[in-house]
């Protein structure tokens, strides 16, 4: 049996992700894994038609697929995402249909169920018999039980490939919106001083997209900057080397325009639209690119205190796990969401009521400096990270170790040493049943109690 393993790290063969492959070479010889660096030679793949056709030539061969990647920005990185979209755009879809596939990711599981749900859905798209995910955090290796797990999960899935077992569809066909957008006459929002910045991958490959964005644009007074990100010299994805976590200093830097676009336009802007169209089950891999080469600002809430909009044409409406991606960076960042508004959302009037209603909400939101509170993307994200700098990233994260202990955002629970006192006397009492029955009956009341002296409060 033979199994293509479509290796999704910009590493190549230097991969954390590689190491779980080679866990389940020796665990089962008899079946050989062909790995394939996709993402880190995405470029000769995407100029090289010949190289494309002889990796499908491979995954034609297989009995399955495995999709064995490391996470990214709560997804693929950009240059698997682009292998993905050169398999529509190659026309080569009848390779995959059909065939089981398997999703294998490392991570530090932040986001790791996104990444899972997105590579479903693509392989729902491509027709394969999808088995199941498996996410190893990145240490995982290191302990026996988590090596059993991934060898139980090894066998189900040569199982299920010898046993023919048809996969679980999850996620329906794509409709997309059939509405042809046309921008009515805008009610002027006056930005009262604020920075608006719409930044759009390219706007001459979608029409509505094109007009909405410019609808958008329009309704500010004075007009928004719009940038489009196809005129910004970027070289290449984040290749995953981790440099910048000591210092923020990207290998990028110095060779292509990305760090200087982010700092003097991503970075001084108030208020921010992101803009494209959809690609696959996200947005394209320009886009994925811009966040993935963000990474040099590590672990920190670099776009915090913004005011951030979405404007997409396409079926995002179907596409959950997209606004839950989108939803959830824009809370890591601790910024405030204003909406998002596709051009599936109703009729073009309708459409156009929207993009007025992001505008106005944007620069009131703005204004107010209104960021809503953390909500558990934001909460438990920053639990995670707290634990990981603080711990056994911090050599390679030294700038995130800096910033946190600067921020106050390393708020362990084993600090609160007036509640460490308080909790060893009451769990004590508590143990004698009729302080216990006791504290049961006053349990509501003494819950609200501290609320009264903050409700006397007039700020
Ligand atoms: C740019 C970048 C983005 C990352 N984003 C995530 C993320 O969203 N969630 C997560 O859990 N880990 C994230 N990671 C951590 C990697 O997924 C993890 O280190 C992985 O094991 C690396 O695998 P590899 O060596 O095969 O490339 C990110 C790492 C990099 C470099």
């Amino acid at each position: 049996m033979k199994i293509a393993v479509l290796n999704g790290s910009p590493k190549g063969e230097v991969s954390v992700t590689m190491q779980y492959v080679h866990f389940l070479q020796q665990r089962f010889p008899e079946t050989e894994f062909a790995l394939f660096d996709v993402a880190q030679k995405i470029k000769k793949l995407d100029k090289d038609d010949k190289s494309f056709q002889d990796v499908m030539t491979e995954i034609a061969s297989a009995d399955a697929v495995l999709w064995a990647f490391p996470l990214y920005f709560l997804l693929v990185c950009s240059q698997y995402k682009r292998f993905i979209e050169l398999i529509y755009e190659k026309n080569v879809t009848s390779v995959f249909r059909g065939k089981p596939a398997a999703c294998l990711t490392t991570s530090i599981n932040f986001f790791d169920y996104t990444a899972h749900n997105y590579i479903s859905a693509v392989c729902d798209d491509l027709g394969m018999n999808f088995f199941g995910s498996y996410s190893a955090e990145m240490n995982d290796l290191l302990k026996s039980r988590e090596r059993q797990r991934l060898k139980a999960f090894g066998e189900l899935f040569l199982k299920a490939i010898k046993e023919k077992t048809p996969g679980i569809r999850n996620y329906q066909p794509l409709k997309a919106p059939e509405v042809v957008f046309e921008a009515e006459a805008v009610k002027p929002v006056n930005v009262e001083g604020k920075k608006v910045l719409i930044v759009v991958d390219d706007l001459a490959v979608n029409a509505n997209l094109k007009k909405m964005v410019e609808r958008l644009r329009n309704t500010f007074s004075p007009v928004a900057e719009l940038v489009q990100l196809k005129d910004i010299d970027i070289k290449g994805g984040c290749t995953g080397c981790c440099q910048c976590g000591f210092d923020n200093q990207c290998v990028y830097d110095g060779k292509d325009g990305f760090r200087d676009f982010f700092n003097e336009k991503i970075k001084t802007a108030d208020i921010l639209f992101v803009a494209g169209e959809i690609h696959d089950r996200y947005l394209s891999s320009l886009w994925k690119c811009f966040f993935d080469r963000s990474f040099f600002n590590g672990h920190t809430p670099f776009l915090k205190g913004k005011q951030i909009g979405f404007v997409i044409s396409g079926p995002f409406g179907q596409i959950h796990n997209l606004r839950e991606v989108f939803d959830a960076t824009t809370k890591f960042q601790q910024a405030g969401l204003t909406g998002f508004v596709s051009d599936d959302l109703g009729s073009s009037s309708q459409i156009n009521t929207a993009l007025q209603t992001l505008a106005l909400n944007s620069v009131l939101q703005s204004k107010a400096g209104y960021i809503p509170p953390p909500t558990f993307y934001q909460v438990a994200g920053a639990k995670l990270f707290r634990d990981v700098i603080y711990g056994r990233l911090r050599v390679v994260f030294q700038a995130d170790h800096k910033y946190y202990k600067e921020h106050g955002m390393y708020n362990f629970p084993q600090k609160y040493y007036k509640w460490r006192v308080i909790n060893n006397i009451l769990v004590l009492l508590t143990k004698i049943p009729a302080i216990r029955r006791e504290f049961i009956k006053r349990m509501k009341t003494e819950m609200i109690k501290p609320c009264a002296n903050s409700l006397k409060k007039t700020e």
